[in-house]
């Protein structure tokens, strides 16, 4: 019998210390109002001098073992996904094992496969499908396996997307019988083209990126693996071909938030293509004028068209929209306006999100995924909300985390973001968390990063 597996729970990683996006818009000279209704940015998570992603992740891993009194004999794999590992050869995985080992002893990890994965903001999600694949196969030797999403989402000064930055990492604790989410594995589908909208050369501490065009591969992408997720459950028989809509099977979704408002783009092209053939449609085509025509026009030029963005506004504004987004959407974004994007750990920090935030009874519910990574490819896979989520979704506290951290001013802002402060110049010095503390200089080490527990 095929054995059910999927999320039995979740630690997330926040820095302690965040910049107002109002302060950054004045700074910049942007109106407040763009980033924080335009945009949907409220805060954003900034490393302190001793992080990286390394530290974020040990920290996610270690608060996910503490609150789950795991040992290391019962973890199978950590694997860790991120597009801002510090080094081009060693997996982030492997410091993570050995910042555990300070606190469970040395040699104590030393029978775990520790991967790194890498494909921009959705390298967790393929993390997360090959370690449940795995574990599904009855190949593991252990009972868990961990899957770390760590990034720093970090742009060039004054740049379009410096307010869109943020910093987080978030651990999932995978297994049989899971006590938070069940997941749906033959409707998973991919969506992936081979693309330059965002991408950050070896040799770069930032990313390059085209802004407009990357917001249109996100919208391709996602519209090819819903497409793909929607045929397989049509196969399976849980949806009919031009009858159902898909989203009426969705009970909430969590979807990449590079900034919140892209989330809305991302639902509303969602609802549209789900909707344009159901008999619902044609009430609000009264409402508000029927699509442009994309005849002649590839998916991106269609996209980035006036005509689209003119028109998904005024879909946006319809009470049909409206009612489905608060209804699915809008809890995962709670969080995730006042972290900022963390590339791979967003689109699970926004489960996370929902599961903390949201009064409503899940059990049962359909959870709906909606992973992007530019590059590009997407994500769309679903899981079952169990009935034991809401005692495991007490002990997340991400929004408790959030509410404890520190504001500094633009000026620490910028010398961190510049790398102007020694990593012992900590705003708040570390304690109780692991640290970046020295980086090699000698000829066999040089660039080595040495990390320790800071009690
Ligand atoms: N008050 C209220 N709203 C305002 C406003 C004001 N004063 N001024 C502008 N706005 C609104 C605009 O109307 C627009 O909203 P609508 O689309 O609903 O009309 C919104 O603010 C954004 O305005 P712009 O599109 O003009 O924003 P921009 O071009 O300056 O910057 C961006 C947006 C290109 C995404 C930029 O932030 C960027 O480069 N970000 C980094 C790349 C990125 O995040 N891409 C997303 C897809 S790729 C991905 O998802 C992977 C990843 O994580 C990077």
């Amino acid at each position: 019998m095929e054995k059910i597996v999927g999320i039995d729970d979740i630690a997330t990683y926040v820095p302690k210390i965040y910049l107002d996006a109002e302060e950054m818009a004045n700074a910049r000279g942007i109106p407040p109002g763009k980033l924080t209704k335009g945009l949907g940015i409220e805060k954003l998570s900034i490393p302190d001098a001793h992080e990286d992603a390394a530290t974020m992740a040990a920290m996610a891993a270690l608060k996910l073992m503490e609150k789950n009194d795991l040992q290391p004999k019962d973890v199978d794999f950590i694997h860790v996904a991120t597009e801002t590992g510090p080094d081009a050869s060693k997996p982030i995985s492997c410091y993570v094992q050995g910042m555990l080992e300070q606190i469970y002893g040395k040699g104590s990890f030393d029978h775990v496969g520790a991967p790194e994965t890498k494909f921009a903001c959705v390298g967790a999600t393929y993390a997360m499908i090959d370690r449940l694949a795995y574990i599904a196969s009855g190949w593991n030797r252990a009972p868990c396996a961990i899957v770390v999403a760590t990034d720093i989402a970090r742009y060039e000064l004054n740049s379009s997307g410096e307010p869109t930055q943020g910093a987080a990492a978030i651990a999932l604790l995978l297994k049989e019988n899971p006590r938070l989410l069940v997941y749906e594995p033959k409707f998973t589908g991919f969506g992936t083209v081979d693309d330059r909208d965002f991408f950050r050369p070896v040799e770069r501490k930032t990313a390059v990126v085209d802004g407009q065009y990357s917001i249109a591969c996100y919208l391709r992408d996602m519209r090819i693996a819903v497409d793909a997720y929607k045929k397989n459950m049509i196969n399976a028989g849980v949806l009919k071909s031009g009858q159902d809509s898909l989203v009426d099977k969705l009970g909430l979704a969590s979807f990449h938030s590079p900034f919140p408002k892209m989330v809305q783009y991302a639902f509303a092209d969602f609802l549209a293509h789900d909707w344009r053939n159901l008999p619902r449609w044609k009430t609000i085509s009264r409402k508000i004028g029927p699509e442009p025509s994309r005849e002649g026009m590839t998916d991106v030029e269609y996209y980035v068209s006036d005509d689209h963005k003119n028109f998904r506004r005024k879909f946006t504004k319809t009470e049909e929209f409206i009612k489905e987004y608060e209804e699915k959407i809008a809890d995962s974004l709670t969080a995730l306006r006042i972290i900022g994007n963390s590339y791979t750990a967003s689109v699970w920090l926004g489960v996370a999100s929902h599961l903390e935030t949201r009064r409503d009874d899940l059990t049962g519910k359909r959870l709906g995924i909606g992973s992007y990574g530019s590059g590009s490819s997407a994500i769309v896979c679903s899981f079952i909300v169990q009935p034991e989520y809401k005692e495991v979704a007490k002990g997340i506290k991400l929004m408790k985390n959030l509410a404890e951290r520190q504001r500094i001013s633009m000026d620490v802002y910028e010398d961190l973001h510049e790398g102007r402060r020694q990593l012992n110049e900590s705003v708040i010095p570390p304690k109780n968390e692991f640290a970046l503390v020295n980086l090699g200089t000698q000829s066999h080490d040089h660039g080595y990063r040495y990390y320790r527990y800071i009690k």
